[in-house]
Formats: C-alpha cells, structure tokens, sequence
C-alpha cells in the first residue's frame, strides 16, 4: 500500500492506494496483518481514506469496515433521519442536500460514543459541494480562544431536545427532524425510558404529545487511548445560530450563490423562532449544564477554530473513510444532484 497525508495541512486523513491489487481481499489483508499496527496508525491519523479499491458496494463496505473494528453496531440515536441498506450499513444522512451538515464527533452525547465511524462513496454528486469533510477535533481543542475553552471547560454542555410524538404532534416546527417513535423504535413510553436511563438522557413526556430529552456532557474529553483533550461536544450543532454561522462560511468557500440566500433565510428563521417563545421548547436548544445561558460570540469562536482545521476530500466512487470518533468530527458540504454515501460505525 502506498500511504500519505491527504492534506499538507493536516495530518487527518491518511490517504492509503493500492501499490499493485487493488481488490477489497489485499487491502483487508493488509489491514489485518498486523491489528495493532492499524489500530495505532488509526489513532495518530485520526483518519484513513482508501482510494483506489475495488468497493463495489455496501457489502465489501462492511468488509473494508470490519477489517477496521469486527465490533459493528446498528443502534442510533442521533437526529438524522437514516434509511438501512444492510442491517449494518445506512444511508449517511436522508437530510435534502441544501442542508449542511456541521461538524461533529458522532452522538458526543452518550455515554459511551461510537468508536470508529465508517463512511463510503456509493455515488459521489457531480459539481460543487458534498463533500464529507473531517476535523481533528484535538486541534480544534488547541485552537479555540483559550477564554472560551475554559469557560465551556468549567461549565460542561447541556442538551435538550425535543421530539414530534407519532400523531403528528409538533411536526411543523421547520427544524424537526424526526419523531420520538422514529428515533427509538417503539411507541412503548416504558422501554423509551428504560432506553434513556441507558444513555442518560432524562425525557420529559409533554402534554401536546410531544418528547423531551435532555443531556450533560463535558465540553471536552480526554481521548480514551492517548489522553489529548478533544473538544467533543455537540453544543454548537444544537444551537439556533448554527444555519446561519455554517452557511455564512459555506458561502465563502463555495461562491456567494446561493448560500447566502441561505444564510439570509436562516438568519430570518433563527430571529423568528426566538420571537416570544421559550427556546427550551424549540426543536434543539443548548446551554452551559448549569442551565445558563451560552453567549452567543462562542459559538463563533467554536465555529472558526473547527472549520481552520478541516479537510474537504472530494469524494471518488468507492472512497472508504475509516475515522476515530474519539479524535475526529465529519460532516456534510451542501449539494445539488444524486449523491449515495453510506455509513455504518463501531
Ligand atoms: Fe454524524
């Protein structure tokens, strides 16, 4: 295999192409010769992209995933809305492609956050944007305005989020993403919140039918093998100012149109979904764990350390990333066209 940075700028991803066989059998081969060899290259990269190999689809997919970690899971408790294509490997994200996605460690929010993430290019989009760029989020912790970073440190994150009920309850709020049924799996209220003392959410059932759920976490972690602070938080993917901050940034990578219509829009939307309402009871909602109020300039001071530190990998048809979640966030460029990426995690 031949292997280099993808970035000069970066060390995430670590660009590994066929020296020779390009099949799906040499590069699992590879992988798997020496599994703490892999494991330990994993966790100073933060990131693999394999090019170049023979991943026709989402069963060698999950045969370059399992190469990585054997461990697969298939539970998700995210907001994404996401269609299954294996019983491991789903669709990334069924959000319209107008929709960034902004980075993020995968479901921070649990107790116990996937591993490895895992991510394919079934069909890559033609022109501009889709992209799934990544992050190193130990860099970002580095890079954040230290007045920021010890604020957030002291005061930890806290989440709440409220889900549309099976009737339809609560629906019309533009930044619903799915309802409580949908997320877990079930209109059983008992095994809900038997699910949410698992991972430590505490859920409020609401009169209009609809679900609350509320989290604590840290604003940083230190990484499970190396110890280096990451910034590992999902605060400023909850809060109202995310559209606008994102597509105020998309706008200048991308070119002005049509993202700053955009970000106009979601800046009008953001003002008034605030108007007269309680922002507990919006779709998503973030403060300091204390319950206190986050200011509003850092969440821009999180937004330009995070998106100093990203990777725009154009995606190639059978592009597989392999990613530490524990060290390195994903997300999503807006587009327009056909684009199948898939996802599965560990
Ligand atoms: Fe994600």
């Amino acid at each position: 295999m031949r292997t280099r940075p993808f970035d000069a700028r970066s060390a995430v991803p670590l660009l590994v192409e066929p020296d020779g066989d390009p099949s799906v059998d040499a590069l699992v081969a590879w992988l798997r010769a020496d599994p703490a060899a892999t494991q330990a290259l994993l966790t100073k990269h933060g990131a693999f992209l394999f090019r170049g190999f023979a991943v026709d689809g989402p069963d060698a997919f999950e045969r370059v995933a399992r190469a990585v970690d054997a461990d697969l899971q298939n539970n998700y408790l995210g907001t994404s809305p996401r269609d299954a294509i294996t019983p491991y490997v789903f669709t990334a994200s069924e959000l319209p492609g107008h929709y960034p996605i902004p980075q993020h460690p995968e479901m921070t929010f649990l107790p116990e956050p996937p591993r490895r993430l895992f991510f394919c290019a079934l069909r890559p989009n033609d022109g501009p944007g889709g992209e799934t760029p990544l992050a190193d989020f130990r860099a970002v912790y580095r890079d954040l305005d230290p007045d920021v970073r010890a604020r957030w440190e002291a005061r930890g994150v806290r989440i709440v989020r409220n889900y549309g009920g099976p009737e339809g309850q609560g629906t019309r709020d533009p930044r619903q993403l799915k309802r409580w049924d949908q997320m877990f799996g079930t209109t059983d209220r008992a095994e809900i919140e038997r699910i949410c003392v698992t991972h430590a959410f505490t859920p409020t059932w609401r009169d209009d039918g609809r679900l609350r759920l509320v989290s604590t976490q840290p604003a940083a972690q230190p990484h499970p093998v190396t110890g280096e602070m990451v910034w590992f938080n999902h605060a400023h993917v909850f809060h109202g100012s995310v559209a606008p901050g994102e597509y105020k940034r998309i706008a200048t990578r991308l070119g002005a149109w049509p993202w700053r219509g955009w970000q106009l829009a979601a800046t009008a939307l953001a003002f008034w979904q605030g108007l007269g309402r309680d922002p507990e009871d919006g779709a998503m909602h973030v403060t300091f764990a204390d319950g206190g109020a986050i200011p509003e300039a850092d969440f821009e001071a999180v937004r330009d350390a995070i998106w100093k530190n990203m990777v725009f990998p154009r995606w190639e048809r059978g592009d597989v990333t392999a990613i530490d979640n524990r060290s390195v966030s994903h997300g999503r460029m807006p587009y327009s066209g056909e684009r199948l990426v898939a996802v599965c995690w560990a």
